[in-house]
């Protein structure tokens, strides 16, 4: 059982005020809220060892590099890789991708096939159009239902001895559904492809384990997970870190630098040219622990309760069509209210002091699957209430009431 009181007061934005009423922030699956841990790690950084990494032999750059190095270790034992240079920190989901997405263009050519589903986010899919482009490789694409599921059996037809690379989302940012990763990387490596999954919605709910995963690759942002924005993961298997050419030249990634020929760093600073988001990178370890503390069963569980009890509201009301209603998806919910356009919908509720997303959510093939404009989409974190809910269920009736 959580303790939802003492929870929300660790986190002060939820104590003011929008347009006049209580912060109802149900817009999580875009970025979650800071706990005043984290904010005084940041403040701590800056106000005491802020320096730079990796460079200095000074007091205050040992105590960086110290703490930098150890928030690295923190994430390799949130996410079980077996090594801590396995886990390259980013500025982000997208940036790991496309680290992957640019790396394997010297391992891809003409007739090989790269296959991504049709619940992506637009990081998933352009660069990997991208690479196709470069290379002439085929892109497949894993179609979907109607309930917001893909259809595996038409993955297992797409895998062949072409496919080189497989793309997933662990979980829909758009609609929340929970992709059979344990299968697709089953049968992926059953023909020698390797798999990229992308776990930015999925880790503010879940606790993914890469080497029970057996994944090549695994990604992920720390504004999901209570850390900062500008930061993320990218962990990829030994074999392959090394096979991949790095992404960005610059400082800190190299060994030996002459004009005739350079020689780069090992694992992982061979991807982490330049000068880093450092106090992102402390304060991402930091949002671990806080996650961690809290435990991922009991968000999961809480979470769980919060969709069941928000899905059931939301349909009393007539004529709302939720998108997305598969067996396995976290607290995410999506939907539209008859022909009414979900800006309208998001306007009303947010001077009613709600925050949700509205919009396409960078997933336009979803939306052009169901041949709508978007959506509207409240997702919740494990710091929102049942109070919380019946505030937002009864905005958007009355929203509907002014737009019918
Ligand atoms: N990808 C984030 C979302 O789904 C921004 O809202």
């Amino acid at each position: 059982m959580l303790d939802i009181n003492k929870i929300r007061a660790d986190f002060p934005i939820l104590k003011r005020e929008v347009n006049g009423k209580p912060l109802v922030y149900f817009d999580n699956a875009a970025t979650s809220q800071t706990p005043q841990v984290v904010i005084d790690a940041i403040v701590d950084y800056y106000s005491n060892y802020n320096s730079n990494i990796h460079r200095g032999v000074h007091t205050l750059s040992q105590e960086a590099t110290d703490a930098y190095e150890v928030a690295r270790k923190k994430v390799q034992a949130h996410f079980n890789a077996k090594h801590d240079y396995e886990m390259i920190l980013t500025a982000g989901t997208t940036h790991a991708i496309n680290i992957v997405a640019t790396g394997f263009t010297q391992f891809v050519t003409k007739g090989d096939e790269i296959i991504v589903s049709a619940l992506e986010h637009h990081s998933n899919i352009v660069p990997w159009q991208m690479l196709c482009e470069r290379t002439g490789a085929e892109l497949k694409v894993i179609p979907m239902n109607e309930e917001g599921s893909l259809q595996m059996d038409v993955y297992e037809t797409l895998v062949s001895k072409k496919t080189k690379l497989v793309f997933m989302n662990h979980v829909s940012n758009a609609l929340g559904t929970v992709n059979p990763i344990d299968f697709v990387i089953k049968k992926a490596h059953a023909v020698g492809a390797a798999v990229l999954i992308d776990g930015a919605q999925a880790t503010p709910h879940m606790k993914p384990d890469v080497q029970a995963l057996d994944v090549d690759f695994y990604v992920a942002s720390a504004h999901k997970l209570c850390g900062p924005t500008g930061v993320g993961l990218l962990y990829g298997k030994e074999e392959w870190l090394n096979k991949l050419p790095p992404y960005q030249g610059g400082g800190d990634m190299i060994d030996q630098v002459t004009f005739e020929k350079t020689t780069y760093a090992g694992l992982p600073f061979k991807f982490e040219a330049g000068t880093p988001n450092i106090c992102g990178g402390i304060a991402f370890g930091v949002a671990l622990d806080y996650m961690n503390s809290i435990g991922f069963e009991n968000i999961a569980t809480y979470e769980k309760e919060l969709l069941d009890y928000a899905t059931n509201a939301l349909k009393q009301i007539e004529g709302l069509r939720i998108y997305g209603e598969a067996d396995e998806k976290t607290a995410v919910i999506s939907f539209n209210v008859g022909t009414i356009h979900p800006y309208d919908i998001g306007t009303i509720v947010d001077k009613l002091g709600i925050a949700v997303r509205t919009g396409h959510h960078c997933a336009q093939p979803i939306m052009n699957f169901y041949n709508i404009p978007g959506t509207v989409r409240a997702s919740f974190a494990f710091y929102n209430t049942k109070d919380e809910i019946d505030i937002f269920v009864e905005a958007v009736k009355r929203a509907v009431m002014m737009l019918s």
